[in-house]
């Protein structure tokens, strides 16, 4: 078999375990900065010995760090960064990715540093093909498949190797970064597309500008950017600390992932009954906030991502939705399984399972349900009822035997006040808000119903269509599913619960305790930069909450839609967008990003 024979691309036997491999050079991780004030002082450090130097500007890529030994011409070994020195030897893997050329010009030994990457597309490709085992984040994806014992593994998952640095070399012929650059090229290695090379502080800034802003648009992960003394003479003289060359710092951008423990799993009982797994985590700071809570959706979830207790896992915070647990890092002696519970952790109650969920049996008499049902009721996007926390309605729940929705309607001050913790002003403030609320638009009222499926826009269309809270509750499945967005799933939601003895009881004691609906007049109708455009939001958009992005287009004359039709005429998309971009695309709508859409809605102010 030639060195450089395809067949070494398949990936052959499983391995039992990985062979150590110690580095000829050691593999230094980078120190990092934040601020262009930062970037300031470490540059400003340097010009102060070498006032000419300059500095090169590179993609930090998001991945796992690898090295590459060829020996006269022949890549020979491939192992992980491990602790800088010793790495673990993952050749048989690396082996597969087409991008690595098992054979390259240079014949004499040098150790070549990259980054494995799992593309975007690949990783979209992937998920397409393995619906059931999905993978979601291109970096863990990537380091899960190079630590893989079956190369057949690695190779699936369509990898690649973009290098930036070289550790030894035997008589290599460049003596900066531009030119280490040009013989990674010349020896057929893949580079990242962005490289540029500056003396300037200010220039430096513009380019990590520049960066982070196309960042989205790249097909791979980057976290952020960096910057390198050019002249690899100055990086001799400049050296290392004990952790990091002094002669290359990474800026990096704002993290929206890290690692920490999971400490415990508790199951949450919905509104809905069904029990919903939350992790309980070692606070980790993410971005500037600090998250101790994630989300784990149902079992089947947490068996496919092999989720334990007292493991270590990443997490993921994107604006907007609650802090996610992305795969695991590693498991240690006293990981253990999450058990599902047996019975209803609120109520006792068995529990009954349909493909993936797990359900209260006995909803009418759950607390953590009746709970939750009358917080929603309460909420502020629903009867706004200020100072009717969940906590509170815990209270009112243990201690003034409120069951029901309606029974909110026959508290009284005096009740309140004998309550623990709840003063005179307390009692009265909240017996008011209550009163104040009584007076409630349709729309809000229908969406406080909680009926299921129904969110605040779905909400919006059953009143702007039917007209009257009557017509809503009378309507048949037939003309619900007329309206647009409402699937057939949603239609015979709304028409069950208006044909539920108990929910009809509750509304009509609602009712009799005085609450009255508003039909909100119709408003003129907004005009402006979006006027006659469907639009449609997607990925995540920096600067605005997916819900202040909807309010500005209403308020400028368009329609939002949830889905990408022909009907659409316009597509916003933030970081990250996937499928909807995809079909946009596809239909040839017109696309623009979060920059467009500002500068839209500012030449609003200005014409
Ligand atoms: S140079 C002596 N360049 O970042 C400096 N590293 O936090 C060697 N990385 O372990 C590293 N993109 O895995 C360099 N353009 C780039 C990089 C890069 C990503 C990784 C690398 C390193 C880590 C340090």
């Amino acid at each position: 078999v030639l060195d450089d024979s395809p067949t070494k691309r398949i990936g052959g036997d499983i391995l039992k375990g990985f062979k150590k491999y110690t580095h000829k050079k050691r593999l230094y991780s980078l120190d990092k900065c934040q601020t262009a004030e930062e970037l300031k002082k470490w540059t400003e450090k340097i010009k102060t010995t070498y006032p000419d130097a300059f500095f090169t500007v590179e993609y930090k890529l998001d991945g796992l760090s690898v090295n590459l030994l060829y020996t006269d011409g022949v890549l020979k070994t491939a192992a992980t960064r491990g602790n800088g020195s010793v790495g673990e030897d993952v050749t048989a893997q690396i082996m597969t990715i087409k991008s690595v050329p098992l054979k390259i010009p240079f014949n004499r030994t040098c150790e070549i540093q990259g980054e494995v990457i799992m593309r975007k597309s690949s990783l979209k490709k992937y998920n397409e093909k393995n619906p059931d085992t999905p993978l979601k984040n291109e970096r863990n994806a990537a380091a899960g498949a190079v630590r893989n014992l079956d190369p057949k593994v690695t190779a699936s998952r369509k990898l690649d190797v973009i290098t930036y640095a070289v550790g030894y070399i035997e008589d290599g012929d460049f003596d900066t970064q531009s030119g280490l650059v040009e013989f990674l090229k010349s020896n057929g290695f893949r580079t990242a597309e962005y490289f540029k090379k500056t003396d300037n502080l200010e220039y430096l800034i513009d380019y990590i500008g520049e960066i982070e802003k196309e960042r989205g648009d790249l097909d791979y992960l980057i976290d952020g950017v960096v910057i390198k003394v050019d002249d690899l003479n100055i990086r001799e003289e400049l050296g290392y600390t004990e952790k990091f060359p002094r002669f290359a710092i990474a800026y990096k951008f704002e993290a929206t992932e890290a690692s920490t423990i999971i400490k415990d799993v508790i199951w949450q009982v919905s509104r809905t009954g069904k029990l919903n797994p939350l992790a309980i985590l070692e606070p980790v700071e993410i971005g500037g906030t600090t998250v101790s809570r994630a989300t784990l959706s149902n079992m089947s979830e947490i068996r496919r991502k092999d989720i334990k207790i007292n493991s270590k896992v990443f997490v993921r915070r994107s604006n907007d939705v609650i802090p996610e647990i992305t795969g695991i890092a590693e498991h240690y002696a006293d990981s253990v399984d999450v058990i599902p519970p047996a019975v209803c952790p609120s109520c006792g109650s068995h529990l009954k399972c349909d493909a993936v969920f797990i359900y209260c049996t006995n909803p009418e008499n759950c607390r953590d349900i009746t709970v939750s049902k009358i917080t929603h009721y309460a909420s502020r996007e629903a009867m706004d009822i200020v100072g009717l926390s969940e906590k509170t309605v815990e209270v009112f729940y243990d201690k003034l035997n409120v069951r029901e929705v309606q029974d909110i309607y026959k508290l009284t001050v005096e009740e309140l006040t004998a309550l623990e913790g709840f003063r005179d002003k307390k009692a009265e403030n909240i017996i008011n808000s209550i009163e104040i609320s009584k007076n409630a638009e349709i729309t809000d009222f229908v969406y406080a119903l909680g009926i299921e499926n129904v969110g605040k826009k779905a909400a919006k269309e059953l009143a702007s269509n039917f007209g009257s809270f009557e017509s809503i509750k009378n309507s048949s499945v037939e003309e619900i599913e007329q309206i647009r967005d409402f699937g057939a799933v949603t239609a015979k939601c709304v028409y069950d619960f208006f044909r539920n003895e108990k929910n009809l009881k509750t509304i009509e004691e609602i009712f009799s305790s005085g609450v009255k609906l508003m039909i909100p007049e119709k408003k003129e109708e907004k005009t402006g930069i979006f006027t006659g455009k469907t639009v449609v939001l997607t990925g995540v958009l920096k600067n605005y909450k997916r819900s202040e992005a909807q309010s500005i287009i209403a308020a400028n004359g368009g329609d939002v839609a949830d889905t990408i039709s022909k009907k659409v005429s316009l597509v916003i998309a933030g970081a990250d967008a996937g499928g909807k971009l995809e079909k946009a695309k596809k239909l040839k709508i017109e696309i623009i990003g979060e920059d467009e859409f500002i500068s839209l809605i500012n030449r609003r102010f200005m014409t």
